[in-house]
C-alpha cells in the first residue's frame, strides 16, 4: 500500500518527503484554509506543492458547483502542473465533469465517497482515484472499516477501461485517524492510504519501540562506563 500525506501544509509535506515514504498528497478546501491561505494564493500554493513533489500526484479540489465549471476547473488546475490530480466531490455534476476530463486524460481524485454505489459510479465515469472515507464514519459511531472493505471488494472486482496502464482506478483510504486505519486498509488491498501528517507520526511509534530504546540507550551508558 502506498503512502499519500494528506494536508496543504508545506512544512509538513517537506518533512514527510524527507522521510521517502511518499507516493503523492491530498488536499481539500479545509487544509487548505487551515494553511491560512488566501483565495487569491490557491493555485500558486498548488503550484509549490507541485514542485515539492516532482512526480507524484497532488490533489487539487475544486468547489464548483456545476458541470461546466468543474470541467473548466478542472482544466485550469490540470494546467498548472503535471502531477496535478483534480478533486472532485462525488455528486450529479461531477460524474459528468470527471468522464469529459478523464477522456481528456485529466486525472480525477473523486472524493467524499461514503458507498460502494457511489465508488463503482466514480470508476466507471474514469475517476483515476477513488477516496472513501473512513473516520467520519466512525465519528458517527459506524464502522468506518467495515465501509471500506465494501468499497475495496467492490471496485477491485471489476475493470473499467480508464488508467489501467497506471494501475487505476486506485483506492485512496481518506479520513484516516489512527494507525489502525492504516493498517486494516493494507489488510483489506486499500492501494494507498492519505494520511494526515500527526497520524503518519503515530504510524512510526510504537510504546514498546520507545521501551526498548530507552533502555538500549540506559544499558550502553553501562558500556561506556565500565
Ligand atoms: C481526503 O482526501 C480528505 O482530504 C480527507 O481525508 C478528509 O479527512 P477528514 O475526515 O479528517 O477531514
Amino acid at each position: 500500500m502506498k503512502f499519500f500525506i494528506d494536508t496543504a501544509d508545506l512544512a509538513e509535506i517537506k518533512e514527510a518527503e524527507s522521510w521517502g515514504i511518499l507516493s503523492g498528497v491530498t488536499t481539500n478546501p479545509s487544509l487548505y484554509a487551515r494553511t491560512g491561505g488566501k483565495l487569491a494564493d490557491f493555485e500558486g500554493h498548488m503550484v509549490k506543492i507541485c514542485e515539492l513533489c516532482e512526480g507524484i500526484p497532488v490533489s487539487a479540489e475544486s468547489v464548483a458547483e456545476t458541470t461546466e465549471d468543474m470541467i473548466a476547473d478542472g482544466r485550469r488546475l490540470a494546467a498548472l502542473a503535471p502531477n496535478i490530480c483534480v478533486k472532485l466531490p462525488i455528486c450529479e455534476a461531477s460524474l459528468p465533469a470527471c468522464h469529459t476530463l478523464a477522456k481528456e486524460g485529466i486525472r480525477v481524485n473523486m472524493t467524499l465517497i461514503f458507498s460502494a454505489p457511489q465508488a463503482l459510479l466514480a470508476a466507471r465515469a474514469g475517476a483515476r482515484y477513488i477516496s472513501p472515507f473512513v473516520g467520519r464514519f466512525d465519528d458517527i459511531g459506524d464502522d468506518g472499516l467495515a465501509q471500506l472493505e465494501t468499497v475495496v471488494d467492490a471496485v477491485h472486482a471489476f475493470d473499467y477501461g480508464y488508467w489501467e496502464a497506471e494501475g487505476g482506478p486506485e483506492i485512496i483510504t481518506a479520513s484516516v485517524r489512527t494507525p489502525n486505519h492504516v493498517t486494516q486498509a493494507a489488510l483489506m488491498g486499500a492501494d494507498i492510504a492519505t494520511v494526515p501528517f500527526a497520524a503518519l507520526k503515530k504510524c512510526v511509534h510504537h510504546p514498546l519501540t520507545d521501551q526498548g530504546l530507552a533502555s538500549f540507550t540506559a544499558d550502553w551508558e553501562k558500556v561506556k562506563n565500565a
